[in-house]
């Protein structure tokens, strides 16, 4: 049987075996995509193609670890009701042995092309990697084409998930990539005809656009041009922590400013965090037939609490966040859960509330709640919002600081999360069954998380230390349909 054929009949064996624990688990997400069995990571592919949006991801259906790497796909037409397909690309030829790696999607001439980095381990313990091409007429079956790039001179073999637009008569490709002397950088190719990519060279990173190094590898880039700025998203990875930035292992974030197509030269803005919870990583956006700019992330983070995720017992780990539309705003990019989610909305209550040093009990009836809240006036130090058990969000006014507090997956203490905004004016909660994404100020800053509570909390607490007006809204959540 060939290599292709025996992996599918190994992951449908799989889905058979242990599809219905994860349907068990209490914590399983109502209104987020997640695998169908094992671990997720990156979104992939995110293309809108023949009236669906198509989001592949980054799936290792035999466990949750991150030793295979295949395609798995979802589609829809509406962003609520989801289709599952078999996985676009698996792990079966020798430029790919170790992981159908992350990369993105385009469409062209009415075919859907997905570009993805091949992964091989080699016998000494080095790797190699491809940058590859597969073509669908349909969008769920693939026919590789096999590698269109291999590695450039000056850079590891850490140089992966291509990203690739048209921009005029030309394809152009971002590679995240690390150079020989360890640095962390993005590379550019064009191409004319999406088969043979000329090397344009670095296109942002140390001696190129900034002074310093800035991370030991840069991975998953994206670049596109909106609201007349042309925004860099990338991961770097080796970025030390401190007070208010770079808290997590790995980060996710950009560079906003102006690229001059004639001399490829990009001049750009410090590096701004994408969000500040624990667990973001690895976005990717993509433009729609509505002509938005949407961005969907992994909702995880590779780090020492990965397998303390209690999912892990019922064979499946991470999800990947809700779309958000982008906007950019002066310098910033604004990020605001997409029109559509609107949608889930069921039972509704809305109040306002003029507290003075006070704490109020507002019932919720279950998990999954959309909550909104306008701070219309605030004098006082602090204010806070908190789902006992789950997780608690604090404004400090005079520090200017909003933090948000956890408990540990192995619930030996509770850690913290940390942003600075100026004002806080506006809080936009969406809570899943264990996970929870909280935008301030319309998405000025966000921070995304899970959170693992061993009870069912029924209410929330809204504690000001001070006097406040606020106009709370909160509404219960339906799911997705499979
Ligand atoms: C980011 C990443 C990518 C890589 C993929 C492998 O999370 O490390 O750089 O392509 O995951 O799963």
């Amino acid at each position: 049987m060939n290599k292709d054929l025996q992996l599918r009949e190994e992951i449908n064996k799989r889905l058979e075996q242990v599809r219905t624990k994860k349907m068990k688990d209490p914590y399983r997400l109502a209104f987020h995509l997640t695998p169908p069995v094992g671990l997720m990571n990156d979104p992939n592919g995110l293309v809108y193609f023949k009236d669906k949006y198509h989001v592949f991801f980054q799936w290792n259906p035999f466990g949750t670890k991150h030793t295979f790497k295949a395609w798995g796909h979802f589609s829809s037409e509406d962003f609520i009701q989801w289709e599952e397909h078999p996985p676009a690309l698996v792990p079966s030829e020798w430029y790919e042995k170790d992981g159908c790696y992350s990369g993105s999607a385009l469409t062209h001439q009415g075919k859907l092309y997905l570009f993805y980095t091949g992964n091989v381990r080699t016998n000494n313990g080095g790797r190699e990697s491809y940058q590859c091409l597969a073509v669908s007429e349909d969008g769920i079956h693939f026919e590789k084409q096999g590698p269109v790039i291999e590695l450039p001179k000056g850079y590891t073999s850490d140089f992966r998930d291509p990203k690739v637009w048209r921009e005029k008569d030309r394809w152009y490709m971002v590679v995240g990539a690390q150079t020989e002397s360890l640095e962390g950088t993005v590379v550019l190719y064009s191409s004319l005809d999406l088969l043979k990519w000329k090397l344009e060279g670095p296109l942002a990173g140390p001696g190129i656009s900034m002074s310093n190094k800035f991370g030991y590898m840069w991975e998953c880039p994206d670049f596109f041009s909106l609201d007349g700025k042309d925004v860099l998203i990338y991961s770097p990875q080796g970025l030390e922590s401190q007070q208010y930035q770079f808290q997590n292992l790995y980060q996710s974030g950009y560079i906003i400013g102006s690229w001059n197509r004639q001399t490829k030269r990009f001049e750009h803005g410090k590096f701004q965090e994408l969000d500040y919870g624990f667990d973001f990583y690895a976005p990717q956006t993509f433009t729609d037939n509505k002509k938005r700019r949407i961005l969907i992330a992994w909702m995880g983070m590779g780090d020492e609490q990965e397998q303390n995720h209690p999912t892990v017992q019922n064979d499946w780990l991470h999800a990947l966040t809700i779309p958000r539309e982008l906007r950019v705003k002066e310098g910033k990019i604004y990020q605001r859960p997409i029109n559509e989610l609107k949608t889930l909305r069921k039972s509704h209550f809305e109040a306002s509330f003029n507290l003075v040093h006070e704490q109020k009990e507002i019932d919720i009836y279950t998990q999954l709640q959309e909550i909104m809240i306008e701070i219309n006036k605030f004098d006082g130090k602090e204010l806070s919002l908190h789902l006992q058990g789950n997780w608690k969000l604090t404004y400090f006014k005079d520090q200017g600081v909003v933090t948000f507090e956890r408990m540990r997956f192995d619930r030996s203490e509770k850690e913290t999360r940390k942003c600075l905004v100026e004002t806080v004016k506006h809080i936009h909660i969406l809570q899943d069954h264990s996970s929870v994404e909280i935008f301030l100020n319309n998405g000025e800053k966000v921070f995304t998380s899970r959170f693992y509570s061993e009870s069912t909390c029924t209410h929330c607490l809204l504690s000001v230390d001070g006097s406040a007006a606020l106009h709370w809204q909160n509404w219960d959540l339906d799911s997705f349909c499979f």
